[in-house]
C-alpha cells in the first residue's frame, strides 16, 4: 500500500516532475545517482530530447466547450488512463529496495503500462504480479538464444501483453560518468531474470562500466531485421520495436512485423549527437502511414510535451528518468505522486489547448 503523506509532507511535495530529481539525488549513492542521470559522452542528445520539446510552440484552439475531458486511450490492446506508459529501466532495485516492484505497483493503480526491462532486479513474474495493470516486457537479445527463448517463453506465461525489442543498443553507448565509477551492482543485486542462465551478475571491472562489458559480453550485437522475423516466429506476442530515428527504418520495421515502434534514441544514453526523437516524430509518422502504432521517449517531463508527441503523430509516450528520481526520493508513493502530477499537467494542457480527447489533438495544434 502506497502510505499517505503527512500534512507537513504534503506542503514539501514537489509541484512538478523536475524538482524530483534533486530529492532523489540526495538519496542516492553517487554510481545510482550517475547511471540514472548520464547520458553519452557529452550528453548532447541527452539535453537535446528535452531542448526539442522547448522550442515547439502551441496554436490553441479557443471556444471549444472542454468541461468534460477524458484522457483514456489504448495501445495494441492495453489500455492507458493517461497516454503516458512507463519506459523499460535496468536495475530499479539501485532506487529502492523494492525495485520494479514498488513501480509496478504504481504503473497498475494509475492505469497506465509498464514496460519491464530484461534487467530488472525483481523477477519478471513477480513483477507482472504485482501490477493491476498491463506489463510489457522489454527484450534484450543474448548471443545465447536459448536464454532469450527462455526469456520470451517466460514473459508469455506471466501474462505480459507484448514485446519491446530494443534495437539502438548492438552495444552499450560510452557514459563516462559510468566508467568514472566503475559502475556495478552492489551485493545483493543483480540482473534476476537471468539468473538462471548465469548472467545475473554485474561485476565491476578495471577502467570500464561494468555494463559496457556486460553488454559487450552478451548481449548479441550482429541482430539484423531477419531476427525481427525470428523473434515473430517464436512468439504470438505483439513485437514492438524500440529505437528507430528514421522513416526508412520504420518502414523496414513494419515490414518485417513490428506490431509497433518506438521513437527513442535511448534517452540519449546510445549514440551521442543522436536527432532528438521530437525532431524525427514527423518523418517516423509519415513512413509508417498509420499501420501500427508509434510511441516516443525522451524527455518528456511536461503535459504540453505528450500533447507535442501526439500532435506529430505519437498514439502515447514513454516516461523514463522521473520515474526513478520519484521511485529514489519516496519510493512506490513517489512513482504514484510523479504520475499524477504528470497526468494533471496533461488534462490541464488538453482543455488549454481546446481539446476534449485524445483524438481531437491533430498537427494543426502545432505551429
Ligand atoms: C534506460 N533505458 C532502457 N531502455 C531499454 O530498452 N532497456 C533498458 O534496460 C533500459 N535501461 C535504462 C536505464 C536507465 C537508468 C535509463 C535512464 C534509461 C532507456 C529508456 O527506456 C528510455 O528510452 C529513456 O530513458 C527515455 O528518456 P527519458 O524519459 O529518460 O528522458
Ligand atoms: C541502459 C541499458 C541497460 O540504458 O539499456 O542502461
Amino acid at each position: 500500500m502506497t502510505e499517505q503523506p503527512t500534512p507537513q509532507e504534503l506542503e514539501d511535495l514537489p509541484i512538478n516532475l523536475f524538482e524530483y530529481q534533486p530529492l532523489a539525488k540526495a538519496q542516492l549513492s553517487r554510481m545510482a545517482y550517475d547511471y540514472y542521470a548520464s547520458g553519452a559522452m557529452d550528453e548532447l542528445t541527452l539535453r537535446d530530447n528535452r531542448a526539442a520539446f522547448e522550442r515547439r510552440r502551441l496554436r490553441f484552439r479557443v471556444l471549444a466547450g472542454v468541461g468534460e475531458r477524458s484522457s483514456r486511450g489504448e495501445v495494441l490492446g492495453s489500455e492507458f488512463s493517461f497516454p503516458v506508459l512507463i519506459a523499460p529501466m535496468a536495475f530499479q532495485g539501485l532506487a529502492d529496495p523494492a525495485g520494479e516492484l514498488a513501480t509496478a505497483r504504481a504503473a497498475g493503480a494509475a492505469g497506465t503500462v509498464m514496460v519491464l526491462s530484461t534487467l530488472s532486479n525483481v523477477a519478471l513474474e513477480e513483477v507482472v504480479a504485482a501490477s493491476s495493470g498491463a506489463v510489457w516486457f522489454q527484450l534484450y537479445v543474448y548471443r545465447d538464444r536459448e536464454a532469450t527463448q527462455a526469456l520470451v517463453r517466460r514473459a508469455e506465461a506471466a501474462g505480459c501483453r507484448a514485446l519491446v525489442l530494443t534495437v539502438d543498443a548492438p552495444l552499450l553507448g560510452r557514459r563516462e560518468r559510468d566508467i568514472r565509477n566503475r559502475f556495478h551492482l552492489p551485493a545483493g543485486l543483480e540482473a534476476k531474470n537471468l539468473h538462471a542462465a548465469g548472467y545475473g551478475a554485474l561485476a565491476p571491472v578495471a577502467g570500464e562500466s561494468g555494463l559496457a562489458a556486460y553488454v559487450g559480453s552478451l548481449l548479441d550485437p550482429n541482430l539484423t531485421w531477419d531476427d525481427l522475423s525470428w523473434l515473430r516466429s517464436i512468439t504470438s506476442l505483439p513485437v514492438v520495436v524500440k529505437g528507430i530515428v528514421r522513416g526508412d527504418d520504420a518502414d523496414l520495421a513494419v515490414e518485417a512485423g513490428a506490431a509497433g515502434i518506438v521513437v527513442s534514441n535511448h534517452g540519449g544514453r546510445q549514440l551521442d549527437t543522436a536527432v532528438a526523437t521530437l525532431d524525427c516524430l514527423e518523418e517516423v509518422s509519415a513512413a509508417v502511414a498509420g499501420r501500427v502504432p508509434i510511441l516516443l521517449d525522451g524527455g518528456v517531463r511536461r503535459g504540453t510535451d505528450v500533447i507535442k508527441a501526439i500532435a506529430l503523430g505519437a498514439q502515447a509516450v514513454l516516461l523514463g528518468r522521473p520515474i526513478l528520481w520519484g521511485l529514489g526520493a519516496r519510493g512506490e508513493a513517489g512513482v504514484a505522486h510523479v504520475l499524477d502530477l504528470l497526468s494533471a499537467e496533461f488534462d490541464q494542457a488538453l482543455a488549454l489547448c481546446g481539446c476534449r480527447n485524445l483524438g481531437e489533438i491533430k498537427p494543426d495544434l502545432l505551429v
